[in-house]
């Protein structure tokens, strides 16, 4: 009950904060909510990184595409967008680029071809309209 209130006073706020943000005059985002951790279950939270892996898979000179194997830490900020701050550790998978969507792809198990990388993602969105985008990635080797 009291999820569902601050869910429907936050998409109430947020046509608001656009309005004003808009105003040239004052080009400063609000910060309505500051950085705090969510739970990795938050479907929002999901999106975005869903949509950071599918940039990461298009930008990266690997043959294959990477999979997370483990989200590490996702934090959620309110300015006029949602901003999500998520650390995951990603591993290559045995699926060759391109994608083809309805393959199952696993975690590369083979010695040879394992490789795993911790990220940080910067994702902005309006989620309930389909906008997303990756603002901060960086990805680091792991040594195996
Ligand atoms: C990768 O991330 C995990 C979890 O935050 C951390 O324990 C580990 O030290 C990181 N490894 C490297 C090489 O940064």
């Amino acid at each position: 009950m009291t999820r569902s209130w601050g869910l429907s006073l936050l998409l109430l706020t947020i046509p608001v904060a656009l309005v004003t943000s808009a105003d040239p005059a004052k080009n400063i985002v609000k910060i309505l909510r500051p950085f705090k951790s969510i739970e990795f279950s938050d479907a929002n939270m999901r999106q975005c990184l869903w949509f950071a892996m599918q940039e990461y898979n298009k930008e990266s000179e690997d043959k294959y595409i990477f999979l997370v194997s483990q989200i590490q830490l996702a934090q959620m900020q309110i300015t006029d967008h949602m901003e999500y701050i998520i650390e995951v550790e990603i591993a290559r998978s045995n699926c060759r680029k391109p994608l083809s969507n309805n393959e199952n792809c696993v975690i590369q198990k083979n010695f040879n071809l394992e490789k795993r990388m911790n990220c940080s993602f910067l994702v902005v969105a309006l989620p309930w309209n389909g906008e997303f985008s990756v603002l901060k990635k960086e990805c680091w080797d792991i040594q195996v």
